[in-house]
């Protein structure tokens, strides 16, 4: 039998940490955050454990001023930046007496320190405050605070945040409900994480509780909205609880972030950070919720240990978000979002090619940005790999062995080959006539998708087929049968007649169904891009709106992509504007696309 849970260090190529050295097992974070200056300072005290002979500790840092280190006794220790590597950033080596279980590093963030946004009042929601946030995933923590940035390394942490009076503090961990009078606060996450999992915010927030353990900030302008968006919350918990046992994580809470968040959603443990862009007025799009809910097994307690096995987190949490979204509202609704993710892979497979090596769920991201090749096929490949098991084995077994796995691995991170290992032994063993019908190293190592892959279909979107059918033969707009459409049947509707829109079919279509002036981002941006590609007139005006203010990256990269190609002078001087609004992971993959 293997032993699945010795847990040694995996290689990590985008890490300088050695950790079979010496590693950070726990964390003090003294911060104070200066909103004028737009900087951060403090000192990280780790707890670490080192190996007899290491003569030296080696954090990740990138754009950080590291001031100071000093050992437990408050001697000053040794220490060398090296040379600083293409996305990795500097690494900092602390030399260490024997015997050291502690010490501080005195530091600040610099302007460039991309993990941080720091937005002008009028970038939020009040108009009246400036706001902080970090998104760390995957390799930005380094440039917020020094640390072992390897998903494969976890510490647990204490943090003590001191902001402007009048100002809320938040983190991935036990939060505070109210502001504070001196604007100091404290959290504590007693559960070990990850780096990339290291979460601060900054605003003038406000606390509604949905229930006993859940809850949502929120701009004071916003918390109404979001609050009644996301009442689903406890019930999403408790279906999951139901599916793959109890939530680890103790509460669960949404931040509402301002519109220039770069992506729909981040697990940051017991505080997943949204984009407002998911309040529809309908809860249409929950489902991004559940998504990172459901992170709260698939990558926060069991986790990819290297960016190259993030499909382990990705597809594990797009297979369970939608076993969120079926308990809640009926296989039906489940189907739709399947076939949109089953379509969603299909135009990137198109577009980085089915022979690529990127569509392989397992990735060499050696000497590459990780974001970058962090695509859709971590997400619907490997949900559709774990749909093709669940088809094999039933969904009983499948789910038992899920549930396993979670329990087996808590707290740990995991490699695929690790999990190819535990797949085998425990549900397909080489030599079960299961073997036959799927074969977990195809779909791992293999571009593009295995012919034997899962067939998927929805019942609701062959209705909304026929309507779109009858419209491509010119039924006119007003006779089509769209009562109850959800957001996703006109999301499924608009792919369906995309490519056989003209302008004249366009303004047919946005007379009746009001498109452009869609409430709803997922529609909006849809329509906008095919507003685009036709030079769509009376969009204009809602598209440069919406890329001056939205900061998403799933919505920015095909806008900007399109109009480039229709109307390259356009595209820059959109972009010229708009830039300033956006975060840093967003312009680091504009940038090459646009200059
Ligand atoms: N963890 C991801 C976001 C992420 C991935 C940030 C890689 C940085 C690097 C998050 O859970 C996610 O997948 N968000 C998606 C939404 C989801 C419903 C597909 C997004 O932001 O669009
Ligand atoms: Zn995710």
């Amino acid at each position: 039998m293997h032993n699945y849970s010795a847990n040694r260090y995996p290689t990590d190529t985008h890490s300088f940490a050695k950790p079979t050295e010496a590693v950070v097992k726990h964390l003090e974070l003294d911060l104070d955050v200066n909103l004028t200056n737009k900087s951060i300072s403090g000192t990280a005290t780790y707890t670490v454990t080192a190996s007899q002979n290491a003569a030296e500790i080696i954090f990740d840092t990138k754009d950080l001023v590291i001031e100071s280190v000093l050992l437990e006794n408050g001697q000053a220790a040794d220490f060398t930046l090296g040379e600083e590597k293409l996305y990795l950033g500097i690494p900092l080596h602390i030399s260490i007496p024997q015997h050291t279980t502690k010490l501080s590093i005195h530091y600040k963030t610099t302007a460039k320190s991309a993990a941080l946004q720091w937005l002008a009042p009028e970038q939020t929601g009040g108009k009246q405050h400036p706001f902080l946030f970090t998104q760390s995933q995957a390799i930005l923590a380094r440039s917020w605070l020094p640390c072992q940035d390897s998903p494969g390394i976890r510490f647990t942490y204490n943090a003590q945040v001191k902001v402007p009076v009048g100002y809320l503090a938040l983190m991935s961990a036990l939060n505070p409900q109210e502001k504070s009078l001196d604007g100091t606060y404290n959290f504590s996450m007693t559960k070990p994480i990850p780096s990339y999992l290291m979460a601060l915010a900054v605003g003038d927030l406000e606390f509604k509780p949905i229930s006993g353990t859940t809850g949502v900030y929120a701009e004071p302008a916003q918390l109404e909205q979001a609050y009644q968006e996301f009442t689903e919350l406890p019930e999403m918990l408790a279906v999951a609880e139901n599916i793959y046992g109890k939530y680890s994580w103790d509460r669960y809470d949404l931040l509402l972030l301002p519109p220039s968040f770069p992506f729909g959603g981040m697990e940051n443990p017991m505080l997943t950070f949204v984009t407002p862009t998911i309040i529809a007025g309908d809860r249409s799009l929950t489902s991004l919720v559940a998504h990172e809910l459901a992170h709260s097994w698939s990558g926060n307690l069991v986790t990819n240990a290297t960016w190259n096995d993030f499909w382990l987190n990705e597809g594990f949490t797009v297979y369970f978000e939608r076993r969120i979204m079926e308990a809640l509202h009926g296989q039906d609704y489940a189907d739709m979002l399947k076939v949109l993710g089953y379509q969603d892979l299909q135009h990137t497979l198109e577009e980085i090619g089915h022979s690529s090596k990127d569509t392989c769920l397992k990735l060499d991201l050696t000497n590459r940005d990780p974001d970058e090749g962090l695509t859709e096929i971590a997400y619907e490949k490997g949900n559709l790999f774990l749909l093709a098991i669940e088809a094999t084995v039933g969904r009983e077994i499948f789910d038992q062995f899920v549930k396993g796995y979670f329990k087996d691995f808590a707290f740990q991170s995991m490699t695929t080959e690790k999990f190819i290992a535990y797949l085998e032994a425990k549900l397909l063993p080489p030599d079960s006539p299961y073997s036959k019908i799927i074969n977990p190293e195809e779909w791992i190592y293999q571009p593009g998708l295995p012919i034997t892959g899962p067939v998927i279909t929805s019942n609701r979107f062959e209705k909304v087929q026929e309507q779109v059918t009858l419209w491509l033969n010119t039924t006119p707009a007003n006779a089509l049968k769209t009562e109850n459409w959800s957001t996703h049947e006109w999301l499924y509707f608009l792919n369906g007649v995309s490519s056989q829109l003209t302008y004249g079919r366009m303004a047919e279509l946005d007379q009746t169904f009001n498109f452009t002036d869609s409430g709803n981002a997922e529609i909006l941006a849809v329509w906008l891009h095919e507003a685009i590609k036709q030079e769509y007139l009376p969009a204009e005006a809602v598209l440069e709106n919406f890329l001056l203010h939205v900061g998403r990256r799933k919505f920015l990269v095909p806008l900007y992509k399109a109009l480039r190609e229709q109307n390259p002078e356009q595209a820059k001087s959109i972009y010229t504007k708009a830039r300033a609004n956006y975060h840093a992971v967003a312009t680091s993959t504009l940038d090459a696309l646009l200059f």
